[in-house]
């Protein structure tokens, strides 16, 4: 077993790096994760790194008991050196942290998510709930204190772990604890709907790091604005700091952008080659030529607003003729989070809708949109290629990264409908089609400019979208965070 003191760079999140599932023979199979904290954290060229993080499933469990007390052993896995320790949080306790106020909870109120009139109702199964989520941040926090050498630097990731910072600082006054929040942050106004109790908590959990960082100014304010109206906090603006009870946390901005290395090389391996001449095929041509193409890629989730682009696209087929059998609209919405019965009914009706689109404009030669649901990582980055406009919409959103992918991998151009409500949104502006994304007239007179700009605009804009997407790659976001703990 590794000395379980030497860590002098942790990162910890509720999904690790690795995932397991079971073989058919019994044993366990590994799987790496990908996102921008796996490549993130892949600059680090440091043995004594350790990334804390949940078993999230039965056979992540089995793997995590196999090492009770330390890091899992991944020798003969190919995940190139990176420790891991996986925590085996009880079940029960998991699902209340996770579902029940991670997931049910802090992301309803951070994405502004909830139908007021009847909820959020906070109950005794609430505050059950509640509990849950402290142990689990509490069996975070002991882990990294026992992990972390004197000094070290821990980068604690999102929502799920606010609580962290503070319970760690509690254990290891001596850490350097940074602190980062992957979605939005709530206006105060909504921040408030929270039970007084659990607003604090989160706050000076938060608090306890001495850095926090957002992927938008526009987050960061919003946090400072919570901190000084629930906790009458002293806030400096300018220098982005929040004073509270003696010790000053410092907010810090850092827009995670696209990995252009990565994605171009990947976007032109031979599947993604065979999935999109099978993507050209089933959009087909139309009578008077090739068809446009509206492509989005998201996980079936709420704050993307999946329904409201399929009206939009509806109300642009029910106003404007002439674009019957010339576009198709390539929707891939991927299963998320089906324990939660709001996620279940929203992909029905992301499905009936899609339904309800072809019945009324498909014809024998023309269907006007393609609905997906399996994941499918090489089809994404063909519809990416392929695209002559993407849909980017969500209701709020931390950053984006697919209105920063699409412009990176595009082959030919592509115009970018976005919302503002995007974090994306801050470094796109210039060159996207701007959406408020409840206004679906609005989102359908967007897709027609898009569908309609001159090539030689959308070659131009394309090119500056993707170099603003690309202005901060995963490994440089991370080392960034690093270097400004140590300042
Ligand atoms: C999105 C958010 C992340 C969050 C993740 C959780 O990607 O942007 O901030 O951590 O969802 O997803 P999961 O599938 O682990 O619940």
């Amino acid at each position: 077993m590794a000395d379980q003191t030497t860590a002098r760079i942790l990162v910890a999140s509720n999904r690790g790096p690795v995932s397991f599932s079971t073989a058919a023979d019994g044993s366990l199979t590994l799987r790496r994760g990908g996102g921008g904290l796996v490549s993130g954290l892949s600059a680090i060229d440091d043995p004594n790194a350790v990334w804390v993080c949940a078993a999230l499933g039965d056979a992540d469990r089995a793997a995590a008991r196999s090492a009770p007390d330390g890091r899992l052993d991944l020798a003969g896995f190919d995940v190139g050196g990176q420790a891991v320790r996986m925590l085996d949080i009880d079940p029960e306790v998991f699902d209340q942290a996770y579902n029940g106020v991670a997931n049910s909870t802090l992301w309803f109120i951070h994405h502004m998510l909830y139908d007021t009139p009847t909820a959020p109702a906070f109950d005794q199964e609430s505050a059950d709930r509640w509990a849950g989520f402290r142990a689990y941040n509490a069996a975070f926090a002991e882990a990294l204190a026992a992990e972390a050498a004197p000094g070290a630097a821990v980068l604690v990731q999102d929502y799920h772990l606010s609580l962290v910072p503070e319970l760690l600082r509690e254990l290891r006054p001596d850490l350097r604890i940074g602190y980062f929040l992957h979605i939005p942050w709530a206006p105060a106004d909504y921040f408030r709907l929270l039970p007084d109790e659990w607003a604090v908590a989160v706050l000076t959990g938060v608090l306890g790091a001495d850095r926090a960082g957002f992927h938008s100014r526009r987050w960061a304010e919003a946090f400072a604005d919570c901190c000084e109206r629930v906790l009458d906090a002293t806030v400096d603006r300018a220098a982005l700091t929040v004073g509270y009870r003696g010790r000053t946390t410092r907010l810090g901005v850092h827009a995670l952008g696209a990995d252009a290395e990565f994605l171009r090389e990947r976007a032109h391996r031979p599947d993604v080659e065979e999935r999109l001449a099978g993507l050209r095929e089933a959009v087909g041509q139309g009578d008077s030529g090739p068809r446009r193409t509206v492509v989005r890629v998201d996980r079936t989730e709420l704050s993307k607003n999946i329904v409201r682009g399929l009206q939009a696209y509806r109300h642009l087929l029910r106003t404007r003729p002439e674009w019957h059998d010339r576009v198709v609209h390539i929707a891939f919405a991927y299963p998320s989070r089906q324990d939660l019965a709001e996620y279940r009914e929203y992909t029905a009706a992301v499905r009936r809708l899609s339904e309800e689109i072809n019945a009324e404009f498909g014809t024998e030669r023309w269907q006007p949109l393609i609905l997906q649901v399996e994941d499918d990582f090489a089809r994404s980055l063909a519809a990416y290629r392929l695209a002559d406009v993407a849909l980017v919409n969500p209701i709020r959103d931390g950053m984006n990264l697919v209105a920063k992918e699409v412009p990176v991998v595009s082959d030919a151009g592509c115009a970018l409908v976005l919302s503002r409500e995007a974090g994306a949104w801050a470094e796109l502006a210039e060159d996207a089609i701007g959406v408020n994304p409840y206004d679906v007239l609005g989102t359908a007179e967007a897709l027609h400019r898009a569908l309609t700009l001159p090539a030689a605009e959308r070659t131009e804009r394309t090119k500056r979208l993707a170099a603003a997407a690309t202005a901060l790659p995963p490994q440089q976001w991370f080392l960034d965070q690093l270097a400004a703990l140590s300042s």
